[in-house]
């Protein structure tokens, strides 16, 4: 983290898990541990379509903010099943997932498609999370660099210098997802400084230090602080474990030490 030059933000990921009904017993169990948390990181909960207004609501005042995990790249229209951005922030989300590899690998989403949404996410206005990462295959055969810098590249084409602070790009190595195998400290950390230079170089290097780059995979409480110590890694995109608000509180107060 370098809390000097960027927000550390706390994101947790909730994917087709939780019932709208639970929102509030989750919110009663989170905020009791994670006392002044907003004086070092922003806390978001980026909960499936039919619970982020239960979230909002079950949060009120305490300065946690939602999120969803998609959305369309059309402003409204003959769409069916799809939620477009403006829907998503009428209901008070803030954030939105873009490109998670579970759409990119299970709902063939394409850097295309993800371009198109984070486009459509910035003139809501929402703030895109816009996720990256590596096959294991990719990263065995030396090629992660090539894959995440060309990811970084063709999801923000067109994304204009006075937007870009606003994009979060989240890390998240496909072989660490849902699998307990997180990315070492060392390895996540030279990843998220390749995307920062990446940054650097379509934008420029003062506009790179201000985005926030998160880790994504396998992150928990345990593992939380040693990544969070990094100094190119900004938050954490955090699945399984934040669907436990003992464990999600944890991550939040080990990024306590960027402060
Ligand atoms: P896990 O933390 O369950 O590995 O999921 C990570 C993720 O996909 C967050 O978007």
């Amino acid at each position: 983290m370098n809390i000097k030059y960027r927000q550390t933000i706390i994101a947790g990921n909730w994917k087709m898990n939780t019932l709208a009904s639970g929102a509030k017993s989750y919110a009663n169990a989170l905020c009791p541990l994670i006392p002044g948390f907003y004086a070092w990181c922003n806390v978001v909960i980026c909960a499936p379509f039919t619970s982020i207004h239960a979230v909002v609501h079950a949060f009120k005042g305490n300065k946690v903010s939602a999120g969803a995990q998609n959305m369309s790249e059309h402003k409204s229209g003959a769409y069916t099943g799809e939620v477009s951005g403006e829907q998503l922030r009428d209901i008070g989300a803030e954030y939105v997932i873009i490109g998670h590899s579970e759409r990119r690998q299970l709902y063939g989403e394409t850097d295309e498609s993800v371009n198109s949404k984070i486009l459509a996410a910035l003139e809501v206005p929402l703030h895109p999370i816009l996720c990256v990462g590596e096959s294991l295959e990719e990263r065995e055969s030396g090629v992660t660099t090539n894959i995440v810098s060309a990811q970084i590249k063709n999801a923000l084409a067109s994304v204009p210098d006075s937007e870009i602070s606003r994009v979060v790009v989240a890390y998240e190595p496909i072989w660490a997802i849902g699998t307990g195998k997180t990315a070492s400290p060392e390895d996540a950390q030279d990843t998220c400084r390749e995307i920062r230079a990446v940054l650097a170089n379509l934008y420029d290097a003062e506009l790179a230090q201000r985005i926030s780059i998160l880790y994504g995979g396998s992150m928990n409480e345990k593992n939380a602080a040693e990544l969070l110590a990094q100094p190119d890694i900004d938050g954490g995109l955090v699945g399984g474990a934040s669907l436990n608000p003992t464990a999600f509180a944890e991550i939040i107060n080990a990024a306590k030490g960027g402060l």
